[in-house]
């Protein structure tokens, strides 16, 4: 691999930033593609992320791609954003202009839709109802991808009905919150029924919700990907739903960051889905 003087670098940043898998993804394409490139993980703490990011300002870095807690505080600090990372309230993205701005993008949204299109091919957003269960960062992402997917209808549904309420009013009336009694009635109508919750993160059982009260046509995504193949997917499956898994979004949102951060798309040789896998310990 070649870094000189003109090499272009990107970067991810988090805390804590250790497990992150994109340095692994990110240079494996920039080794095949044959770029005059790096990508970074950076460990900013909370009390110094807005420092760390003014300072990358007009020309350090190319691009940053930012993680778990820092995708508002991102989106907040950014000169422009992208209608999605407005609507999706977080940026996963940031672009450094050479002017000193910066701009922020969403790339999770493409993200989770480029991953049902792999898994789930066919499946149309906009033919039916989504369920999506959790109101944190994930669940907000996940619904203003699928609205400006076109999806009719998107019920959130939470443990704390109140933020579910929240969200939904920030998006306006296709948007509704439930709590968890609503769901055997949403459930039946759903086209597409996507865990955003924590639950089964590290192998615990996964939301209460009875998948086989939904069509036989819905589809069922977890955006847990540890372990792949979560207790929810699972059950999924036992229903005979389609499923589309957590890991194949996270490889979905590192493409267009790709593309953006070093200007080409990742070389097709890569089998990055493979190497993710045998990083989980799953391949
Ligand atoms: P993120 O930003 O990754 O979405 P978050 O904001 O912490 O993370 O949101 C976590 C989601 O998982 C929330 O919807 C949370 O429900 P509450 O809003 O009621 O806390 C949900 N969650 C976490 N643990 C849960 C549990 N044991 N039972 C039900 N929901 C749970």
């Amino acid at each position: 691999m070649t870094i000189s003087g003109a090499a272009i670098v990107g970067g991810v940043c988090g805390a804590p930033i250790k497990h992150s898998m994109s340095p692994l993804i990110h240079n494996a394409w920039i080794a095949a593609a044959g770029l005059d490139a790096a990508y970074v993980p950076f460990a900013p703490t909370p009390e110094t992320f807005e420092t760390f990011v003014n300072g990358l300002r007009g020309g350090a870095i190319k691009g940053l791609n930012v993680t778990i807690p820092f995708k508002e505080r991102a989106l907040a600090l950014a000169d422009q954003a992208s209608d999605l990372a407005r609507m999706a309230g977080a940026a996963n993205l940031l672009i450094f202009e050479a002017d000193g701005s910066i701009h922020a993008d969403n790339t999770d949204g493409p993200g989770l839709l480029g991953a049902i299109d792999e898994q789930a091919a066919g499946y149309e957003v906009s033919a039916a109802p989504v369920v999506i269960l959790g109101a944190g960062g994930a669940a907000r992402g996940a619904t203003a991808a699928l609205l400006l997917a076109g999806a009719p209808k998107v019920a959130i549904v939470n443990r704390t009905v109140a933020r579910a309420q929240e969200l939904a009013d920030a998006f306006g009336d296709k948007v509704v919150a439930a709590g968890e009694a609503d769901l055997p009635a949403l459930l039946a109508e759903a086209g597409l029924v996507i865990n955003a919750t924590s639950l089964g993160l590290g192998g615990g059982e996964g939301p209460a919700a009875d998948l086989t009260l939904t069509p036989e046509t819905a589809v069922v995504m977890d955006m847990v990907y540890k372990p792949l193949r979560t207790e929810f997917l699972r059950r999924a499956e036992a229903a005979g739903r389609q499923t589309v898994d957590g890991l194949e979004m996270l490889l979905r949102q590192a493409i267009p960051s790709f593309e953006r951060m070093f200007g080409v798309i990742p070389p097709a040789q890569v089998d990055a889905r493979g190497l993710l896998l045998r990083v989980l310990g799953e391949a």
